[in-house]
């Protein structure tokens, strides 16, 4: 193993390029290397990117994000998580992982 270059990389996976997260504003990745990761936001609020794992933890529907609210809600029964991925309302008690996410040329980088 080079130190150098793990410390450099350490953490950081590429989940998919800007173009992609700029055409909605959502980036949802099934099968990333860290599992699924959904990415919220542009290029242009590169500074307030929101990644989390999109996996309900009431019973593990993928959420969906609502812009309008400014929150992610459960389609299945209804559970709201904030931002930062507290548990806000409905079944769901438990938050929502999340990651660091960054853009770092054409890319769109998420931290496990
Ligand atoms: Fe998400 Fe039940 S699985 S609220």
């Amino acid at each position: 193993a080079n130190p150098v270059l793990n410390s450099a990389t350490k953490g950081w996976q590429k989940v998919g390029t800007v173009a992609q997260l700029d055409k909605t504003g959502q980036l949802l990745v099934e099968n990333s290397p860290i599992g699924a990761v959904l990415v919220v936001g542009t290029s242009k609020t590169a500074k307030d990117l929101i990644a989390v794992n999109p996996t309900c933890t009431h019973r593990g529907c993928t959420i969906d994000w609502k812009a309008e609210e400014s929150k992610f809600v459960c389609p299945c029964h209804g559970a709201k998580f904030a931002r930062d991925g507290k548990a806000q309302d409905g079944p769901a008690k438990k938050p929502l992982k999340t990651y660091q996410a960054k853009i770092e040329d054409s890319s769109v980088l998420v931290q496990a």
